[in-house]
């Protein structure tokens, strides 16, 4: 149930010092574009927030949204693990996969916390709703997915769409879709649930990054953060793969590899001709990275395969194809730099 204790009280009793809890600030911060004086301020703002109840429901999917943020860490500390996130940034009070009740106790808890919060919970959802069949494509205890969603949806504050099922369908909406599976903002489109708040963080998986400093953003401002046309957070998804790709200078410069291990690949050269879809996909990869900021698809030797992007599953060529007629910009990136921690 949802404890009424603000994000650094609840910290602070599980041991995690504040200097662990402003170095996370300093790097959350510094991934929404805040520097400066704007740290402390937000870390105030941050510590002082009230722990909000989310409620995590998991439909179509692989359970890889939830891997990627279990086995993400703060990039700075290693006492502020996400597990920390879950366990006291947040109150978790039902997520299939994490907890330990089962069967009716789950059900139970999940019941109750949302009536105690009804109106204000975060609902995240996972996976994409399967609307053939009358919904019967995904049940539970005798309710369809689809009629869970809509109970769940209707006492919450925010929805948190993650993932690239819950956003767009996903694999389980590749053609023929059988299911005809949907995402969340689709399915409100649609009226077949009932429209709130909604912000997707697509990305299959999505950067355990983004999901942390999205719900930071929203403890802080009590407010979604400025989303583009597909409604994802644009402080994440405002540039492009490719506009910070670290191979940029061999894309300018005509130099491309032509197959994975040939030596224009050692040697850093564009994966362009390898399919690479980075021109075309809006997402944090090569500023924020991945495992703790040490990489990045790209500058791995893979070429993006548009994770990100809507029907990314589908598209002509596959992931592997060539596309032409771009759509990136100038290709202009200034990554992050870390402003200096504050004084405590
Ligand atoms: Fe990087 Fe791909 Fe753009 Fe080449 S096409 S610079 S590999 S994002
Ligand atoms: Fe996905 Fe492309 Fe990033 S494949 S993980 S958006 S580099």
């Amino acid at each position: 149930m949802n404890k009424v204790s603000t994000v650094l009280e609840s910290l602070q009793e599980q041991g995690v010092s504040r200097r662990s809890f402003l170095k996370f600030c300093t790097v959350t911060a510094s991934s929404l574009g805040i520097a400066g004086s704007g740290v402390n301020a937000f870390a105030q703002a941050l510590g002082a927030a009230r722990r909000p109840s989310v409620i995590w429901m998991s439909f179509q999917h692989c359970t890889g949204c939830s891997e990627s943020l279990i086995r993400s860490g703060s990039p700075l500390s290693d006492r502020l693990t996400v597990e920390n996130l879950i366990l006291n940034f947040i109150s978790l009070d039902y997520h299939e996969t994490l907890q330990v009740a089962a069967g009716a106790q789950a059900e139970d808890a999940r019941i109750a916390a949302m009536t105690a919060n009804f109106g204000s919970y975060i609902l995240i959802v996972d996976g994409s709703l399967p609307t053939a069949e009358n919904e019967w494509w995904l049940a539970v205890n005798g309710h369809s997915g689809l009629s869970i969603l809509r109970e769940a949806i209707a006492g919450a504050g925010l929805v948190l769409a993650l993932g690239a099922c819950a956003t767009y369908g996903g694999i389980p909406a590749a053609f023929p879709n059988p299911s005809k599976a949907m995402g969340v903002g689709e399915l409100m489109d649609k009226g077949l649930i009932g429209r709130k708040p909604l912000i997707n963080i697509s990305g299959c998986p999505p950067i355990p990054e983004v999901i942390t400093g999205t719900i930071a953003y929203y403890l802080v401002n009590q407010a979604a953060p400025p989303l583009d046309k597909h409604g994802r957070p644009l402080v994440f998804f405002g540039k492009t793969v490719h506009d910070c790709c670290p191979r940029l200078d061999h894309y300018k410069a005509g130099k491309f590899a032509a197959s994975f291990d040939d030596d224009g690949a050692r040697q850093g050269h564009c994966l362009l001709m390898l399919g690479c879809k980075g021109p075309d996909t809006f997402n944090a990869c090569a500023t924020t990275k991945w495992n703790q900021g040490t990489s990045s698809p790209t500058q791995a030797g893979h070429g993006c395969i548009g994770c990100s992007e809507p029907n990314f599953w589908d598209k002509p060529g596959g992931l592997y194809g060539f596309v032409s007629g771009f759509q990136h910009g100038v290709g202009t990136c200034a990554p992050p730099t870390l402003p200096s921690l504050p004084v405590i």
